[in-house]
């Protein structure tokens, strides 16, 4: 299934060494000012290739758009978007085509489809996130209209957290960190990764602010259910934590609870979000990456035929995947909260009420 949103319905095709990867959006309101600048640069911010601490593949990564926008603007029909592969190195592969890596979606994919694109790993490569990440401009473009702003920043590197949050910060960092105290050490953290010829897993923390109260459809479509549901379907994408997560678990209801005074909550330890609507404050969720199943160490595995072989990688990586899968993370945010925010509109009369009166 290639198609998410309910309102706004986002259908990605494409893969690592094809053509190209493109996008069709539906459901997106007309008369939105489309900054192509904007979009592109969103779009760069995912863009490997620009430092070390990413895959060496070096994409162009130019927007073209298809349809759906006339003379600056959203014309309210089906918005298509397409980015070509230019960088792919597919003979990189040809030792790969009939074993399987460790950890990524080489063995699922044979053995579900019984074909696989064996060439940077098809379909089930982050390749495709790029246009996550083109059509999450495009729901912060309506966000915008609302003054609803999502910032994304690296919490964590292979256990070493930030103690300061500063996303402005996150915008100029290589590595994408929130904490320009601790990110030296993330980024010793990531080399010695790559000098073992090895990766590392990461943390990602994400905050939507000025968010309306309201947003989320209970009983299936929660706003947190749907945060997790599709932040899990991101590649590499292990946990979802909600506001306090995990921790919440460990301590009392008296530690935990966000008392409410007529000027708003003491606390954010739910995260901007009770019964699966949004209450009003920041959404705060940290997206927990595996570390880069392609290793360029040795590692046992077997063949499509089943027999059992050494894999000695070649190709070009990404060492933390974190990095920058946290601005698909970000983008993704983006979308579900444009999607509940249109889905919210006809939830209640009273909003009907103002748009037909
Ligand atoms: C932005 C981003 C970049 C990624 N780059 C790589 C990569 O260079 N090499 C790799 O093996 N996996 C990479 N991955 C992860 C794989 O796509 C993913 O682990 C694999 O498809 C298996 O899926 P799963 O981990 O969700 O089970 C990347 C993921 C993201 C989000």
């Amino acid at each position: 299934m290639n198609t998410f949103g309910e309102r706004l319905k986002i259908s990605t095709f494409g893969e690592s060494h094809g053509s190209g990867v493109g996008c069709i959006i539906d459901g997106m309101p007309s008369n939105i000012k489309v900054d192509l600048g904007f979009i592109q640069n969103e779009i760069n911010r995912r863009k490997g290739g620009l430092n070390l601490y990413s895959t060496q593949r070096k994409e162009d990564d130019i927007i073209e758009i298809l349809s759906g926008v006339f003379e600056e603007y959203t014309t309210g029909t089906p918005i298509g978007i397409f980015i070509k592969n230019g960088n792919a190195k597919s003979s990189d592969y040809d030792d790969i085509k009939d074993l399987f890596r460790p950890s990524h979606a080489d063995f699922t994919y044979f053995h579900k489809y019984g074909i696989r694109d064996y060439r940077g790993g098809g379909r089930s490569s982050a390749r495709e996130s790029i246009a996550r990440v083109a059509s999450g401009a495009f729901a912060k473009l309506l966000l915008n209209e609302f003054d609803i702003k999502i910032k994304s920043g690296i919490y964590s590197i292979g256990g070493i957290e930030c103690n300061n949050i500063n996303f402005d910060y996150a915008m100029e960092s290589e590595i994408k960190s929130l904490d320009i105290d601790i990110e030296e050490k993330q980024k010793e953290m990531i080399m010695k990764a790559k000098q073992n010829h090895d990766s590392i897993g990461g943390v990602a923390l994400l905050c939507a602010s000025n968010i309306p109260i309201g947003l989320g459809e209970p009983l299936y479509y929660k706003l947190d259910s749907a945060i997790g549901a599709l932040m899990l379907g991101l590649n590499g994408v292990k946990a979802v934590e909600i506001g306090n997560g995990v921790e919440s678990s460990k301590i009392f209801g008296s530690q935990n609870n966000d008392e409410i005074t007529n000027s708003g909550f003491l606390s954010n330890n739910s995260g901007g979000m009770l019964g699966g609507i949004s209450n009003g404050d920041k959404i705060i969720i940290k997206v927990h990456f595996k570390p880069t199943p392609s290793i360029f160490k040795s590692q046992k595995t077997t063949t499509t035929t089943n027999k059992e072989t050494i894999l000695n990688l070649k190709g070009r990586h990404d060492p933390c995947i974190a990095i920058r899968g946290s601005i698909v993370a970000e983008s993704m945010l983006a979308l579900i909260i444009a999607d509940m925010l249109l889905l919210n509109a006809s939830s209640n009369i009273k909003y009907l009420k103002q748009i037909y009166k």
